[in-house]
C-alpha cells in the first residue's frame, strides 16, 4: 500500500461511503489516501475523515470528474481498498431510475433485494487466480439470498426518517449492464417482474462486499422515471446528474446520521460479518 493503512486496532477508517453519479466529495476535512490492491487501482484515492467520532473513507465510484463508465469500474479493487484501511461497513448511495410511477425523482429507496442483469463484470474474488503473494483463492459459494446488511438498512431508513425524508423501505434493484439506459420494452419488463428501481453500479459491488464479509447497504436516490414508467423521450445522463445535484444537499445529512448510528465494527451481529466464518478462502483478506 502506498500509504499507511492503520492497524486493525487502530484502523484509518471503519465505515466506507461509495459515492455514485453526481457525488464526488463527502467530507470537508479529509486526508487523501492512495491505496493499491492485488486487483489494481481503485476508482480514485480514498478520502478519509471523521463524522461524529466515526472514521469514514469516501470513494467516488466513477472517479473524480466521472471518467469511469459502470462496466469499467474496478469493483474488486474498490472494496479491497476500503477493507484494507479498516472499513467493515459500506454505505452505497446511488442514482437510479424508478420503475413505478409512484417512485418519481426525489424518491429515496433502501432496497432489500437485487437482480443482476450485468453481463461482463468479474463478480468474485475466489476465481482460482493466484495473488502476487502466491496464495490461491479457493472456490467459495457465498450465500446471497439477502444481499444487503439488515442492520445497515435499518440504520439508513431511520436516518432518512430523522431528516423528514420518508424512504421506501425495501424493494428490488435491477442492475443493468449499461452504459446505455433501458429500452422501453426492457423497462416495462423490469416493472412487470415487480422490480422497483434500475441502476448500473449496484452489482457486483454488493456481492464483492459480501465476499469480503463487509456490511453493504445501498441507498438509492431516484433521479428519473425509467422509460417504461414515463411517456416522454426517456432518460438522459444530464437529467440524472442534475436531479442528483438537486438532492445531494438532503442526502448528505442522511448519510451523516447513518454513519453516526452504524454499529461499532466489533459489535456487528449481522450475517455479513460472519459471511466467511468456517470457510477456507485460500487468501488472507486485508
Ligand atoms: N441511473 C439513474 N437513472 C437510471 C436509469 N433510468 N436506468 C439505469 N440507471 C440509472
Amino acid at each position: 500500500h502506498a500509504a499507511g493503512t492503520g492497524t486493525l486496532a487502530d484502523p484509518l477508517a471503519d465505515i466506507g461511503v461509495i459515492g455514485g453519479s453526481g457525488f464526488y466529495s463527502f467530507l470537508d476535512d479529509v486526508t487523501e489516501v492512495t491505496v493499491e490492491t492485488p486487483y489494481g487501482s481503485p476508482s480514485d484515492s480514498l478520502f478519509v475523515g471523521e463524522i461524529a467520532g466515526r472514521k469514514v473513507a469516501f470513494l467516488p465510484r466513477h472517479g473524480r470528474g466521472h471518467h469511469l463508465p459502470p462496466a469499467r469500474i474496478n469493483y474488486r479493487a474498490n472494496l479491497w481498498a476500503l477493507r484494507s484501511v479498516g472499513v467493515r461497513q459500506v454505505l452505497a448511495p446511488c442514482a437510479v431510475g424508478g420503475l413505478r410511477e409512484e417512485y418519481g425523482p426525489g424518491t429515496l429507496l433502501v432496497p432489500d433485494q437485487l437482480v443482476d442483469r450485468t453481463k461482463s463484470r468479474v463478480q468474485t474474488y475466489y476465481d482460482g487466480e493466484a495473488l502476487a503473494d502466491g496464495s490461491v483463492p479457493q472456490v467459495v459459494h457465498m450465500s446471497f439470498a439477502d444481499p444487503y446488511c439488515p442492520a445497515g438498512r435499518r440504520t439508513a431508513v431511520t436516518a432518512a426518517r430523522g431528516q423528514n425524508w420518508e424512504p421506501v423501505d425495501g424493494g428490488t434493484l435491477v442492475v443493468i449492464e449499461g452504459p446505455r439506459f433501458s429500452t422501453r420494452a426492457e423497462s416495462r419488463w423490469h416493472a412487470a417482474q415487480g422490480w422497483s428501481i434500475v441502476g448500473m453500479t449496484g452489482h457486483p459491488e454488493a456481492v464483492l462486499a459480501r465476499e469480503l464479509a463487509l456490511c453493504y447497504t445501498s441507498i438509492a436516490l431516484v433521479t428519473d422515471l425509467d422509460a417504461g414508467a414515463e411517456t416522454g423521450e426517456g432518460v438522459s445522463h444530464e437529467e440524472v446528474l442534475r436531479v442528483f445535484a438537486e438532492n445531494i444537499g438532503r442526502l448528505r445529512p442522511v448519510l451523516f446520521d447513518a454513519v453516526a448510528a452504524l454499529p461499532e465494527t466489533g459489535k456487528r451481529d449481522c450475517l455479513c460479518a460472519s459471511a466467511l466464518d468456517g470457510m477456507d478462502t485460500g487468501i488472507t483478506l486485508p
